[in-house]
């Protein structure tokens, strides 16, 4: 764990006093987005030390030539990387003709705020330039959630103890670079830029996939609280385009510099319409002015909190972070538009390239089906029923044949991006969780027409996958799954990884039941699929043939899962005997010390006892949280909300709560001391449901909602409310009491502790 500097606070992330060191950590920590976009807390003003400069705009992508060190037959040919896209929010401050750069004048009173309950972001400090001119400077900016396009800045300079001039320059820069490209090009072509009074814009396209962004700002100035009515003076750059207003200024003057920013692009709007769309959006936002835009901020994220908040009593740091969690995934995804997923970094960094992974479905899903509307939860299922012929053409390519499909590890657009072996051809689990999202939408929701409308075809497609990709196995007559990577990263090209063969399993027997579903009661749907995918009765046969005689690696004498063939050669000492200097294990040891060892990263058996706990008992569950749960270092960001679950389950609060602090303040606290490179948004659903179905014991098997609350000893009571069929539900439980409120008009029935009760 890094060092501790965000104070606690039950709606802010707060920063107090400036450290160089922790620039790049703040600037993920702070980081802002609204769905469409989103952008790290980079300073408004130069700032000439360590810093990541990120703005991210959904979807906008570039296809980056792959790089690899031995080239496999089978890798794509590039990895997806949403673009660093132009800088909008730079304003750069001049006091008597000298820039200000708080890396290299001096800094008193630094503050900085995340305000999650209002969404809006705050800086505050004093800085004493070289030759002694003092001023001070608060900035506060937010990415509106009504006018998704634009974002809003107010940026107030005081002079504090001298007279002379302040110049405030507001600027584009089309310039940015992707810190991660693979060859150091430069993925944007500037196509033109344009000044018009208090206004600029600079178009440009990105190369290759071509889809074209215009950069938009507006800016306004007071001084003293009066308007000015400007024109600034402007100068053009290649890339680049300023606007300077210079103001000569007494002793505790002060200037407000009101910039309205943003971007339209070609995913939602004709490229020859860009401009005069964001010079719309740029004058509604400057009509409304800031602080009606920043009202209808707070009234926005009002109404998000009000479904969506989880309260903790008695903790103030889990308060914090279970509401920075929830705070950062409704600014990464708002379900509008069936184009956009979540990466595992949102818009706060570069790693991963913004792209989709398994995170989404495997956890992402039933934060927003408890906390949305059932649309926001059924874009993301579309978006991958949209790739489902890219998941086939990518499985034909591996050779897989009639309508097989496997979904790619990492992708922008439904083609593979993913480049390691080990990973693009053998994490083939992947494909099981995007069928387990669509079980988990129809169980939630009880929506079942989603099936014959879109699931079937996608259930159909794993299926045949899964059919091709065993073998029968003479020696152990059954059916056995070869070269395969599990959730486990730390292990690779495996024989029978239990979760992959076990999932694979249910796949089949999903897929079985859904097909005699669907056949008896939608006749129609069904034949168009049938002549859709070609389907034959024949097939069916065969996936249950399979799903009887699945091989599952075991030791019948503990009795134990083995996580894979051979689990149990390796030498096997707890995680906690291995020294702290040696972890984490995968900065400190080389790859095939990791191979060969028996660190887990993430969970993998547990991962499956997870999703299919009612198809085990609980002692069983016990039995493997106790045995795996020792040698697991929780490197990957997702591991430890399943443990903190499972723990739940099996009533092992304390460690529940040691996971639950882990997965939540993951960011805060800087545990794999990566912060820097962005947050984990997607593992922030993960820590959501550590406190809803781990502390909350909520679950829904077979159309039946239950709760089994327990509550750690270090809060006073904690309370969560999730949407369910028409219902709005809050549970609060304290150490003596759990409640139950029906907020809503629908009636509903439900379990708590195993008791029936009609709300
Ligand atoms: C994990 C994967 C995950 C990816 C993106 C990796 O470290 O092992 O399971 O999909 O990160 O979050």
């Amino acid at each position: 764990m890094n060092n501790i500097y965000i104070v606690p606070d039950e709606w802010s992330i707060i920063e107090n006093g400036f450290d160089k060191e922790k620039v790049s950590a703040s600037e993920s920590l702070f980081s802002i987005g609204n769905g469409y976009m989103g952008q790290r807390a980079n300073f408004e003003e130069t700032y000439t030390g360590e810093s990541l400069q990120g703005s991210y705009i959904g979807g906008i992508y570039y296809p980056d030539k792959t790089r690899v060190g031995w080239w496999k037959n089978g890798y794509p040919e590039y990895f997806a990387k949403v673009l660093n896209a132009p800088n909008w929010i730079g304003i750069d401050v001049k006091i008597n003709g000298q820039v200000l750069d708080i890396n290299s004048c001096k800094v008193e009173n630094f503050y900085r705020e995340l305000n999650m309950k209002e969404g809006w972001l705050k800086r505050s400090f004093i800085s004493e330039m070289p030759n002694g001119e003092r001023i001070s400077i608060e900035s506060t900016r937010f990415l509106s959630f009504d006018i998704k396009e634009i974002g809003a800045i107010q940026y107030q300079v005081e002079a504090l103890n001298f007279e002379g001039s302040i110049e405030l320059i507001p600027y584009l820069d089309g310039g940015i670079v992707n810190e991660d490209a693979n060859y150091d090009e430069f993925f944007w072509k500037i196509l033109d830029i344009k000044d018009q009074k208090d206004e600029a814009y600079i178009l440009s396209e990105t190369l290759k996939t071509k889809f074209e962004v215009c950069t938009g700002m507006k800016s306004i100035l007071y001084v003293n609280g009066e308007k000015q009515e400007l024109t600034p003076q402007s100068q053009v750059f290649e890339k680049k385009i300023k606007h300077h207003y210079k103001i000569d200024v007494k002793q505790g003057e002060q200037l407000s510099l009101y910039k309205y920013a943003g971007y339209t692009q070609t995913m939602n709007h004709s490229a020859g319409e860009l401009q005069q769309v964001m010079q719309e959006a740029l004058q509604k936002a400057a009509n409304y002015g800031f602080e009606k835009l920043l009202k209808l901020q707070i009234e926005y994220w009002e109404k998000i909190w009000e479904t969506s908040d989880i309260k903790i009593a008695g903790d103030i740091k889990a308060q914090q972070a279970i509401r920075f969690n929830i705070f950062q995934l409704n600014q990464t995804y708002t379900g509008k538009d069936a184009r956009l997923n979540i990466g595992p970094k949102g818009f706060t960094g570069e790693k991963y390239g913004g792209s989709t992974y398994w995170d989404t479905e495997a956890y992402c899903i039933p934060f927003y089906l408890s906390t949305k509307r059932k649309k926001v939860a059924k874009n993301l299922l579309i978006y991958r029923y949209n790739h489902l012929e890219k998941a086939i053409e990518n499985a034909a390519k591996l050779g897989f044949k009639n309508g097989a499909a496997l979904y790619p590890m990492v992708t922008m657009n439904g083609e593979e991006c993913h480049n390691e072996w080990e990973i693009t051809f053998e994490e083939i689990h992947r494909n099981g969780a995007i069928i387990y999202a669509i079980y988990n939408y129809v169980n939630y929701t009880g929506d079942y027409s989603y099936i014959p409308e879109y699931g079937l075809e996608v259930i159909i497609a794993v299926a045949r996958f899964w059919t091709q990709r065993v073998n029968y196995s003479e020696a152990k007559k059954a059916y056995v799954m070869l070269g395969v990577t599990g959730p486990n990263e730390y292990e690779n090209n495996v024989n029978n990884n239990w979760y992959t063969n076990y999932i694979a399993k249910w796949c089949l027997d999903y897929a079985a039941e859904n097909i005699k579903k669907v056949k008896k009661e939608y006749p129609d749907d069904f034949q168009s699929i049938v002549k859709k995918v070609n389907w034959q009765d024949k097939e069916l046969d065969k996936w249950v043939e399979i799903a009887q005689n699945m091989f599952f690696p075991q030791d019948k004498e503990r009795p134990l899962f083995l996580q894979q063939c051979g689990f149990l050669d390796k030498e096997i000492k707890p995680v906690d005997q291995l020294p702290a200097s040696e972890r984490p294990i995968n900065q400190n040891w080389s790859w095939d010390r990791i191979l060969r060892s028996c660190y887990i990263k993430q969970a993998d058996v547990l991962q499956g006892m997870y999703f299919f706990e009612n198809h085990f008992d609980t002692d069983t569950i016990k039995n493997h949280f106790d045995y795996y749960e020792p040698l697991t270092v929780h490197e990957s960001s997702l591991s430890p909300c399943v443990y903190s679950i499972v723990a739940s389950k099996i009533n092992n609060i304390d460690k529940a709560y040691e996971l639950y602090l882990r997965t939540a303040r993951l960011d805060l606290d800087d545990y794999n001391n990566e912060v820097d490179e962005g947050l984990h948004i997607t593992s922030m659903a993960g820590t959501w449901l550590s406190v809803v179905q781990g502390f909350g014991g909520m679950r829904n098997f077979n159309n039946e909602l239950s709760f089994k609350p327990i509550i750690p000893k270090e809060w006073t009571s904690y309370a969560f409310k999730v949407k369910y069929r028409g219902a709005i539900l809050e549970i609060y439980k304290s150490h003596k009491e759990v409640k139950i409120t029906n907020l809503s008009d629908k009636k509903i029935t439900l379990f708590l502790n195993g008791e029936k009760i009609n709300l």
